[in-house]
C-alpha cells in the first residue's frame, strides 16, 4: 500500500446520491475498478468490479434481489462480496469472492473508503450539512477533469484566476488588488480574501438586486483529503450585519479517478430564494459554464506539465500561499504513508 500514488484510509466521494441505483454503476476510484448498487432496502453496496473467476467486470452484470450476476458465466455475489452461486458447479470453495469496500451515505452523497477496511470510521467523514439541510437549497452537479487531483486544488485556492478565466460569471475586480489571508489549525487551511467596494459579478446578480458596488468576501477551506468548502459572502458597501451576507456556498469534492484523472463532485447552495427552481437553474448553470473553463486549463495544464522536459516545478507566488499549505500537508501525509516510521 506504500507505494500507491493515492492517499489511502480515506472516504472518498465517489458519487451522488441519485446517481447509485439498481443499475450497477462502474467508476473507478484512486485507480481502482468499484462498482457501485443498491439493495433492496435502499443501502448502497461497493464491490472490486472484478470477477474474481476471469476478470470480467462486474458492472456488466444485472442484480437479482441484493446480489450480482457476472454476465461471463453467471457466478453471483452478495453486499459481501461473498461468492454465494457457481451455475457449473455444486460446491463453492471457502472464502471465495471480491472485496466489499465499506461505503456509506451523508449529505446526499455516497463515500467509499479506499484502503484497509477495518480502519474506516463514519465520523472522518465532514459536516456539508449545506448539501442536505432543508433550509437550503443544493445544486448538486458533477465533472470529469482530465487532471491530478491536486491540479484542482489548486485551483480552487488560488480565485485569482477568476478575472482571467471565467469573465462572464464570476469575475469582477478587488480579488487581485486584496491579500488572501491564509490560517492554518492542525490539516485544515482557511483562507480569506476581503474586497471591499467593488462592481457585482455577474452571479451576484442572481439573487439579489444590488443597487451599487459590494463588499465581496471569499471564505476557502481545505478540509483533508481533498475537499474545498468555499463561502461566498456579499453586501452592499458597507452594510456587514446583513442577514443575507451569506450569498452561497460552493462544495467541492476531488475524487481522483487516475493519476491524471478526477471525479469532481461539486454543489452550489443557497438559503436565499430556495423554493425558486429557476434561480437553481440559473446558478447552476453560471458555476457549470466556469467549471468547464476550469476543465480546458486544467487539461491543458496537465499536458504541459506531463511533457516538460524540466519536470514540471511549479512555482509559488503570494497568491500560492494557501496552495503552499495545502501542498504541504498532502506531501507530508504521503511521505507517511510511504514510511510509516517517519510519521509523529
Ligand atoms: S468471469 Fe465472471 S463468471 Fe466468469
Ligand atoms: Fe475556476
Amino acid at each position: 500500500m506504500g507505494g500507491s500514488p493515492f492517499l489511502q484510509n480515506q472516504w472518498y466521494v465517489c458519487a451522488r446520491s441519485a446517481d447509485v441505483t439498481r443499475a450497477p454503476l462502474q467508476r473507478w476510484i484512486c485507480g481502482e475498478p468499484i462498482v457501485f448498487y443498491r439493495r433492496e432496502n435502499g443501502a448502497p453496496v461497493a464491490l472490486e468490479d472484478r470477477c474474481p473467476h476471469r476478470k470480467y467486470p462486474l458492472s456488466q452484470g444485472r442484480l437479482i434481489g441484493d446480489e450480482i450476476e457476472c454476465a461471463y458465466h453467471g457466478l453471483r455475489f452478495g453486499a459481501s462480496g461473498a461468492c454465494t452461486l457457481i451455475p457449473a458447479q455444486s460446491e463453492i470453495p471457502k472464502g471465495f469472492g471480491t472485496r466489499a469496500y465499506p461505503i456509506t451515505e451523508r449529505n446526499n452523497l455516497v463515500y467509499v473508503w479506499i484502503g484497509a477496511a477495518e480502519k474506516a470510521d463514519d465520523k472522518l467523514i465532514p459536516d456539508f450539512f449545506e448539501n442536505s439541510d432543508p433550509a437550503w437549497a443544493a445544486e448538486c452537479d458533477y465533472t470529469h477533469l482530465e487532471a491530478n487531483w491536486q491540479l484542482i486544488v489548486d485551483n480552487l485556492l488560488d480565485l485569482t484566476h477568476l478575472t482571467f478565466v471565467h469573465k462572464t460569471t464570476l469575475a469582477s475586480s478587488g480579488i487581485q488588488e486584496n491579500p488572501l489571508i491564509v490560517t492554518q489549525e492542525g490539516d485544515v487551511v482557511r483562507a480569506r480574501r476581503e474586497m471591499p467596494n467593488v462592481e457585482p459579478a455577474p452571479i451576484f446578480r442572481t439573487m439579489r438586486n444590488f443597487a451599487g458596488n459590494i463588499d465581496r468576501f471569499q471564505n476557502i477551506s481545505y478540509l483533508p483529503p481533498n475537499h474545498i468548502h468555499i463561502r461566498i459572502e456579499a453586501c452592499p458597501t458597507g452594510k456587514r450585519e446583513d442577514p443575507d451576507l451569506v450569498h452561497h456556498v460552493v462544495l467541492n469534492h476531488l475524487t481522483p479517478e487516475t493519476e491524471r484523472t478526477t471525479h469532481y463532485f461539486w454543489s452550489i447552495c443557497r438559503r436565499m430564494r430556495t423554493q425558486d427552481a429557476e434561480i437553481g437553474a440559473l446558478l447552476r448553470r453560471l458555476n457549470k459554464t466556469a467549471f468547464d473553463e476550469d476543465a480546458v486549463i486544467l487539461r491543458d495544464q496537465q499536458k504541459m506539465i506531463d511533457t516538460d522536459p524540466d519536470g514540471g516545478v511549479l512555482v509559488n507566488l503570494d497568491a500560492d500561499k494557501a496552495v503552499s499549505a495545502v501542498r504541504r500537508i498532502i506531501r507530508r501525509k504521503m511521505q507517511e504513508q510511504a514510511e510509516p516510521s517517519a510519521k509523529g
